[in-house]
């Protein structure tokens, strides 16, 4: 294992709450239906996809121009920037600061594959932005998850093949990406949405170095 790639919103920091209470406030604003079931499917993708589905799930897939959705996003945009300028290193969820110290510890190389144009101020308000030895631009990419592009750029990034990487996610589409891109997936949260992930815990806590070794080693020993 020569790098771990780190997706950020729910693995982080628990900013896939605040993408959920932003597209909430959207859908109010607009009376359609929308609940946590319908936002479970919208972790991991863009801005754009993820009002599409919220549109189509809420029965108004043609009620709007191209115009008024970028304002909608825009709208979305601003209340969630709202609720990330309070964020401080307090907000890195539990072990992900001791994760961080224990792989830059063992010269492992960090890298972040990240959907969210918000990712840099995010991880600069957490205080983490110099653990990175790479980040990737979403906006220079031509395909979002669960296409591998975003894990394949960040190793490439990183100069580390993708079979010597893992990769941690909270959401399906981020664990497809991953299994797709040929690395070790690693799935933070409940085992549903965790289909097809090489090793899952139930909280940040639990990822340990130690652990990731561990199961690195079990996944080499089945696979390789
Ligand atoms: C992903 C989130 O990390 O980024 C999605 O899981 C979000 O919920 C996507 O839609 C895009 O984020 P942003 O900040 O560019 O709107
Ligand atoms: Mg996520």
């Amino acid at each position: 294992m020569k790098a771990v790639i780190f997706d950020l919103d729910g693995v982080i920091t628990d900013t896939a709450e605040y993408h959920f209470l932003a597209w909430r406030h959207i859908a109010e604003q607009i009376d359609i239906p929308f609940d946590r079931s319908v936002n479970e499917s919208l972790k991991g993708i863009s801005r754009e996809e993820s009002l599409e589905s919220m549109l189509t799930f809420g029965g108004a897939k043609t009620k709007y121009t191209n115009a008024e959705k970028k304002k909608l996003m825009h709208l979305k945009n601003q209340y969630y920037q709202t609720l990330i300028s309070k964020l401080t290193p307090e907000n890195l969820l539990p072990g992900i600061g001791r994760l961080l110290c224990e792989l830059k510890g063992e010269n492992i190389k960090i890298g972040l594959a990240s959907s969210s144009r918000n990712a840099p101020e995010i991880i600069t308000r957490l205080g983490i932005m110099d653990d990175f030895h790479a980040i990737v631009d979403p906006t220079a990419l031509a395909n979002g998850k669960p296409d591998p592009e975003i894990f394949l750029t960040a190793a490439a990034l990183l100069g580390v093949s993708p079979a010597d990487c893992a990769a941690i996610e909270d959401a399906e589409a981020g664990i497809s990406a991953i299994k797709s891109a040929g690395m070790f997936a690693v799935g933070v949260g409940h085992e549903e949405s965790m289909l097809g992930a090489d090793l899952i815990v139930r909280q940040s806590r639990d990822l340990t170095l130690e652990l990731l070794n561990e199961e690195w080693e079990q996944y080499r020993i089945k696979h390789f």
